[in-house]
């Protein structure tokens, strides 16, 4: 089982970036989390943060028929990018978009997302463990030998 982890715009910045909301956790100690739990469950997983649209777009291009599942954290881009929203449908492959803060209970511009409607479910307010989650969920869930 193959996936690929995208974080969109900042998410470079966790850590520095507005920690009252996003916790100390750096964006290096993020990817190592991830890491240790998908070793855990023999994932295979890859990492991809940019803070460009148009990059994310490319990547999740490239992903088609290469991974199983994508992880992705569009971040900013969530609530407007039309653009990843239809490249995510583009390679049909599942994705979990998951958010670090409770997207829900912030302002109200970001308690909408463009993106989730073409992915399984949204994971959103679990900081870190998000991703977590959502790597239990592919393994588990049973949903990738459907
Ligand atoms: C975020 C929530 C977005 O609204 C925000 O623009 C981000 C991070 C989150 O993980 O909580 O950059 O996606």
């Amino acid at each position: 089982m193959k996936i690929l982890v995208i974080n969109g715009p900042n998410i470079n910045m966790l850590g520095i970036r507005e920690t009252n909301i996003y916790g100390n956790l750096s964006y290096p100690k993020l990817v190592e989390m991830i890491d240790e739990k998908s070793k855990k469950l023999k994932i295979q997983v890859e990492f991809f943060q940019n803070n460009i649209e148009g990059e994310i777009i490319n990547k999740i291009q490239s992903a088609y028929s290469k991974y199983d599942g994508i992880i992705i954290n569009p971040a900013a881009y969530t609530h407007y990018s039309i653009a990843i929203l239809d490249a995510i449908k583009s390679v049909s492959i599942p994705t979990i978009e998951v958010h670090l803060s409770n997207i829900h209970s912030r302002e109200k511009y970001r308690h909408h997302s463009v993106t989730a409607s073409a992915c399984i479910g949204q994971i959103s307010g679990f900081g870190p463990y998000g991703y977590l989650m959502a790597l239990s969920y592919f393994k588990e869930s049973g949903i990738l030998n459907e």
